[in-house]
């Protein structure tokens, strides 16, 4: 049996768009990015080395987040590396908006690891 723990992380609209912000989350650490009304989580430590995504630059183009350190880029809505110098993903969070509050769910078996 997996047992779902939800978390309320903060208002929807004091994330601009178009940017992320680190949490942690049970021990997660975890890029939370907005994209118009969209929202995304991805785990925050790049696969590359140990460097902050959430630092980087969100593409609402192609839904993608860009590394500061050395620009590698992944997507948003999978984790996967795009490009280089990063090959492995980073994993991948539900989250949501609830009465304007963006809420993550870990469903038990998210380890934070790349999946
Ligand atoms: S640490 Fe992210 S691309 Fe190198």
């Amino acid at each position: 049996m997996t047992t779902e723990t939800t978390h309320v992380l903060f208002a929807f609209a004091d994330l601009a768009p178009d940017t992320a912000r680190r949490v942690e989350v049970a021990g997660h650490a975890v890029a939370v990015a907005r994209i118009g009304d969209d929202i995304y989580a991805i785990g925050d430590t790049c696969s590359h080395a140990e460097v902050s995504l959430s630092q980087g630059w969100v593409e609402p183009d192609d839904c993608t987040i860009e590394c500061e350190a050395h620009g590698a880029q992944f997507d948003l809505r999978t984790g996967e590396a795009l490009t280089l110098p990063a090959t492995r993903p980073v994993a991948t969070y539900q989250v949501g908006v609830v009465d304007g509050m963006v809420v993550l769910t870990l469903d038990g078996t998210d380890t934070g690891a790349a999946q």
